[in-house]
């Protein structure tokens, strides 16, 4: 349940009023479910269907393996499942905003999302300390 307290602790920093507070609740806890059920089937990462998708819209501005082809992008290799997904999330909500980003999260599924996560989640890095 972890996802499911780090969603719900979006929320009590971006509350600003009931109904958007109960709105995100909802979403929250229908996306949390969604992960959290893994092995259900319905729910299962594709990571071939996340590439496509990636590949299709993404990349332009991420990069096919997560490195940043533009500056105003972050790079997402590695970047934690649950911490990709809550964001795409909060994008396509509206929650979170931004003019580059914004319009590519709207058309977004859950599943869509549980995809292109794994797949970013999955690119592999190395990471050296600064000496
Ligand atoms: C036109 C460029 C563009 C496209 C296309 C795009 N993004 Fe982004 N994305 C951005 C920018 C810019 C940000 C940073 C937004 C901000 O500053 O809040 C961002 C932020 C994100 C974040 C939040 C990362 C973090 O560290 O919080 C995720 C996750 C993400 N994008 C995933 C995706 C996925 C998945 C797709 C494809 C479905 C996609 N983006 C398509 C430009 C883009």
């Amino acid at each position: 349940m972890a996802l499911r307290n780090l969603l719900l602790g979006s929320v009590s920093e971006t509350i600003q009023g009931k109904i958007r507070a109960a709105a995100l609740l909802a979403g929250a806890a229908l996306l949390g479910a969604a992960l959290v059920v893994g092995t259900g089937g319905l729910a299962q990462a594709d990571p071939a269907a996340g590439q496509r998708i990636v590949e299709q819209v993404c990349q332009q501005c991420h990069g096919l393996d997560g490195i940043a082809l533009i500056d105003e992008a972050p790079n997402l290799s590695g970047q934690k499942r649950s911490y990709l997904a809550r964001q795409l999330w909060a994008f396509r909500a509206g929650e979170r905003q931004d003019p580059k980003m914004s319009p590519s999260a709207i058309g977004l599924s859950d599943q869509d999302i549980i995809d292109v996560s794994e797949w970013y989640s999955s690119v592999h890095i190395t990471v050296e300390a600064p000496q």
